[in-house]
């Protein structure tokens, strides 16, 4: 990382005196600039909250106090207690972990093909593995609802987290109170721990998601299983993230738990894959979108996918996966969709081909495709 010259940070401070501590987390002046603009306008308005209340606000300080806590690599999100996912005001909370642009842009370019399909069940339901803000049932059911009203759409986010549960609920309502709101299917959550072996006989704690499921009267077959889980191993969290997420956000959403004596070859950060793919193949789901943190990790994923022999096709997406025909590569025979990172593997079968573009039902007849 190049270090901050002495000009550039003279330059800063005739700016403005509050943007040479902005320069240690932003790196260069312009990001450093927007960021100072962006906690303004943050303590303008709670300025004016307080003032709707009566209460005064002693203006500067809370700026210098929130300019003081982003230098120390506090998240912006965190200070400003919101991120956009997609077009989604998404709230964020110091012990959840704020959603990334690249998992909204794949949820969006599913969406996309779902929206495209002529051939969906009245009733669509998606499983949300590792839900945290609740992003991604909100984003599914934003996106899918703007062009279709065919399909009651049925989203169940899971997560271990009574924090992310707490802060999920809250964003369903937040969501729910917007104009761009379409009041159709449901959005709930619940809380499981997906790594318990569903036999367990789990007495204390977060319940098994298969018992979680059974209890709160949620069906046991689901269409669709997305997941952002936590992937980064112990090494690459030290070594690839920044200091604030390090720091700032929490392990549990980031670093998977050791792996079990029985599993000594599998990479940490792996650890909730042949999990995640093991409960699609129990809920019967047709498509199942994994995000990943790279390249290599995204070719384990697809490898253990296909030993499952219970798939029709397996890609694996970038960043930006709405790629054109030139954005197409294949690795160890999967194709690699779109620009950027490898990102995602999606896997599907049945019907899921069909529902995602995949096949045309003249070209599927005969099939399992029902
Ligand atoms: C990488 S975050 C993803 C959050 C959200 N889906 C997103 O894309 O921003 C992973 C989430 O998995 C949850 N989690 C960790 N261990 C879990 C477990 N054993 N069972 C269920 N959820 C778990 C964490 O609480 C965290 O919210």
């Amino acid at each position: 990382m190049p270090r901050i010259t002495t000009s550039l940070l003279r330059k800063a401070r005739t700016i403005d005196p509050f943007l040479p501590a902005l320069l240690g987390p932003c790196r260069d002046l312009y990001a450093a600039q927007n960021e100072l603009r962006w906690l303004h306008e943050h303590v303008e308005k709670v300025a004016k909250a307080r003032r709707a209340k009566g209460d005064t606000l002693a203006e500067e300080a809370l700026l210098r106090q929130l300019v003081v806590e982003r230098a120390s690599g506090k998240p912006l999100q965190y200070i400003l207690g919101t991120e956009y996912f997609g077009d989604l005001e998404i709230r964020c909370r110091p012990g959840v972990l704020i959603p990334r642009s690249d998992t909204a842009a794949s949820v969006t370019h599913i969406v996309g093909l779902l929206r495209k399909a002529h051939n969906l069940p009245p009733e669509l339901r998606v499983l949300d593995l590792c839900t945290g803000t609740g992003c991604i049932p909100l984003l599914f059911q934003h996106e899918l609802y703007s062009t279709r009203n065919d399909i009651d759409l049925r989203v169940l986010g899971v997560d271990v987290s009574h924090k992310a549960l707490r802060l999920a609920s809250y964003n369903l309502q937040k969501v729910r109170n917007t104009r761009q709101y379409v009041d159709k299917g449901r959005v709930r959550f619940l809380k499981a721990d997906i790594l318990l072996d569903p036999f367990a006989d789990q007495t204390r704690g977060p319940l098994p998601l298969k018992t979680a499921l059974n209890l709160k009267g949620q069906p046991p077959f689901w269409d669709i299983l997305v997941s952002n889980p936590p992937y980064v191993s112990p090494s690459a969290c030290w070594k690839t993230t920044t200091r604030s997420v390090r720091g700032f956000e929490p392990k549990l959403a980031l670093v998977p738990p050791p792996s079990k004596p029985s599993q000594p070859d599998m990479v940490q950060g792996d650890e909730f894959y042949p999990r995640l793919l093991s409960i699609a193949q129990d809920v019967e789901a047709k498509i199942v979108l994994l995000e990943v943190a790279d390249l290599e990790q995204a070719l384990r994923v697809a490898r253990c996918a296909r030993d499952l022999d219970i798939f029709d096709g397996i890609e694996i997406w970038r960043d930006q996966p709405d790629s054109s025909p030139d954005d197409i590569t294949d690795e160890d025979g999967f194709p690699v969709l779109g620009q950027g990172n490898a990102r995602s593997v999606i896997c599907w079968r049945g019907t899921g081909a069909l529902w995602l573009g995949k096949v045309t039902a003249a070209t599927s007849k005969g099939d399992d495709v029902q």
